[in-house]
């Protein structure tokens, strides 16, 4: 990932929640509001964090992603992959483990965690979570499995294994009420 690349990001997060507070009529009314975003914030500092673990400078990558755990209190890993638009509201509580991947437009709720089945250290782990998914608050997505296209998880849900697109599923182990 070059500079150029991180800053598009950022500034494209930037725009997403500029454009979310739109029902302030002023453009600085509403951009002030998204500095006090910590959906903002805990993408902000994530962004850093996985430039510069891609920039094999783990250091201060682990800076970023600490000040984030400590400032926002969610542990987003810099290792992860996270697309574009994510949505994040009501941000905290917000675990997203390593080998996790977050295609375009999610939207991740508070308490939300996409982590590994068992603690195993080596290859992929956590869950791929495809274009325009819903996690609603509480809901736990474990192991190495594909949450398709489109995809709603209700709240506390436990989901451990693959979603099919445009599904609903609910509760522990979660199924389908679509
Ligand atoms: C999963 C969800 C998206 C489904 O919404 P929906 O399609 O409108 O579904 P309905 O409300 O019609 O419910 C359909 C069935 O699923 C059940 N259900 C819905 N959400 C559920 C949940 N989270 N856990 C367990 N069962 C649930 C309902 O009881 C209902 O069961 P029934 O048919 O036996 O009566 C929604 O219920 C949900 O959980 N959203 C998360 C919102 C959230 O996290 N809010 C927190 C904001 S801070």
């Amino acid at each position: 990932m070059s500079f150029g690349n991180l800053i598009a990001f950022i500034k494209n997060d930037f725009r997403h929640y500029l454009k979310a507070g739109q029902s302030l009529k002023s453009k600085i009314g509403a951009s002030i509001i998204v500095l006090f975003e910590p959906g903002f914030w805990s993408l902000f500092y994530y962004r850093w964090s996985h430039y510069f673990f891609k920039k094999r400078l783990a250091i201060f990558g682990l800076f970023f992603m600490r000040l984030n755990k400590f400032l926002n209190h969610v542990d987003i890993s810099y290792e992860c992959e996270i697309g574009q638009r994510l949505r994040l509201p009501h941000c905290c509580d917000i675990v997203i483990g390593a080998t996790s991947v977050i295609g375009d437009d999610v939207e991740i709720l508070n308490g939300v965690t996409l982590g590994a089945s068992e603690v195993r250290k080596e290859g992929k782990r956590h869950p791929t979570i495809k274009n325009r998914v819903f996690i609603g608050s509480g809901a736990k997505v474990l192991g190495d499995i594909v949450i398709n296209e489109g995809v709603s998880i209700g709240a506390n849900a436990v989901v451990l294994k693959s979603v099919e697109a445009n599904q609903t599923v609910v509760g522990i182990p979660a199924r389908s009420i679509t």
